[in-house]
């Protein structure tokens, strides 16, 4: 179900990717499945079981706008590190195209390709991938010297990144003597060193445990605020997906299945996958009054208490359930409904996501 997916032009958008009608098929004779529709519309079973390919990435179109952190999910197997790999063409798209400010990545020849990955992408990989023998100092400068940057400078840049990511003390340790959060903020002072327009996250925190893991979330998202990079961040945890996510890709079988925001997904899942993957979040805590707003009944006294749209339900509840009349949602001066108790409590202690959609009347 794509309807709800945007088809960008990449001459009139200002996004700083633009992805179009993007396919990887690995297997024999890949680059006829995108071509024939007959074999392009097949699922992942009968697409292999035909021609022995495997469409890993299947007809995606999406923008990624300056500063966004756009978050790809996906159970595992759906084509998510395919995706990020193709961005930069680690791994050769079979069709479609990659513009990156309004460069044709897809045109670029492989000089060119090493210096945007130098220069414009990082990468920060689930497992560290940190360089053994070297010290923190010198696995984050490592980028630098490649790009043949002076010992001084290299050395000024490493120490910067390894103080914001919160290492400093840390710059003579082996990784070997770092925990695995540790490990991971060199990860991401490293890529952060060379000064990217774009952080590709390839599920960076899945190997560490809960509680460190949630304060690498933290330390992301304080990243984000503080040095506005854009990110494309891979994960198939939702709650890191929410909290770090301004849009949200959800993928199936290489395929797109919804592309919204947080609350979107919450609010107004695209289909039982979707559903299925936001089942369990609090979704007072994601959802907006916007999402359970009605209109008043003609018998409805409208003097209470004004909230904006833009209020999460939890964040609402004590007002509307101390109020005796109906809370008014106002826009810019415009009455756009009221919610009630019944509103409220049908998203706090109802587990059923549809009970939450939008309503008239
Ligand atoms: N080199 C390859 N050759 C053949 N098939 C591949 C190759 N790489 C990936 N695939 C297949 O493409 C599909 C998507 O794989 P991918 O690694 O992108 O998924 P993922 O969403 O990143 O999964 P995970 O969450 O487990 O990391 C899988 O079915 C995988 O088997
Ligand atoms: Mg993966």
């Amino acid at each position: 179900m794509t309807a709800q997916l945007e088809y960008p032009d990449p001459l009139a958008s200002d996004a700083l990717l633009s992805i179009q009608d993007l396919w990887k098929v690995f297997g024999p004779k890949a680059d006829r499945v995108p071509r024939r529709p007959d074999l392009a519309r097949l699922d992942r079973k009968d697409l292999y079981q035909q021609t022995g390919c495997t469409a890993a990435v299947r007809d995606l179109s999406f923008d990624v706008a300056p500063g966004e952190v756009f978050v790809v999910m996906g159970l595992s197997g759906s084509g998510k590190s395919t995706l990020v790999r193709c961005l930069t063409r680690l791994i050769e798209p079979t069709a479609g195209s990659i513009y990156f400010e309004g460069e044709d990545l897809r045109a670029a020849d492989e000089k060119r390709l090493r210096t945007l990955r130098r220069s414009k992408f990082s990468m920060v990989f689930q497992h560290f991938g940190l360089l053994p023998h070297r010290k923190v100092i010198d696995n984050v400068s490592y980028g630098l010297e490649v790009r043949g940057e002076s010992k001084p400078d290299r050395r000024r840049r490493a120490q910067e990144v390894i103080d914001l990511v919160g290492l400093a003390g840390n710059e003579q340790l082996y990784p070997e003597q770092l925990s695995g959060g540790m490990q991971q903020r060199v990860g991401l002072a490293r890529a952060l060193a060379n000064d990217p327009d774009v952080l590709l996250f390839d599920e960076p925190f899945s190997a560490l445990d809960p509680l460190i893991r949630r304060e690498m979330q933290t330390e992301v998202a304080r990243l984000h605020r503080e040095v506005g990079k854009t990110m494309v961040f891979i994960t198939h945890d939702l709650s890191e997906a929410l909290k770090l996510g301004d849009r949200i890709l959800l993928m199936r079988d290489g395929a797109a299945v919804q592309l919204g925001t947080g609350d979107e997904l919450v609010g107004a899942p695209a289909d039982d996958y979707v559903r299925e993957f936001v089942r369990d979040v609090p979704r007072a805590d994601i959802l907006t009054l916007r999402w359970i707003v009605r209109q008043p009944r003609p018998d409805e006294q409208l003097d209470g208490p004004e909230l904006g749209p833009d209020v999460l339900v939890r964040e609402a509840t004590r007002l509307v359930l101390e109020s005796d009349r109906p809370v008014k949602v106002v826009a810019e001066g415009q009455l756009l409904g009221v919610i009630d108790d019944e509103a409220i409590l049908a998203v706090v202690a109802d587990p059923d996501p549809s009970a939450s959609r939008p309503q008239d009347g």
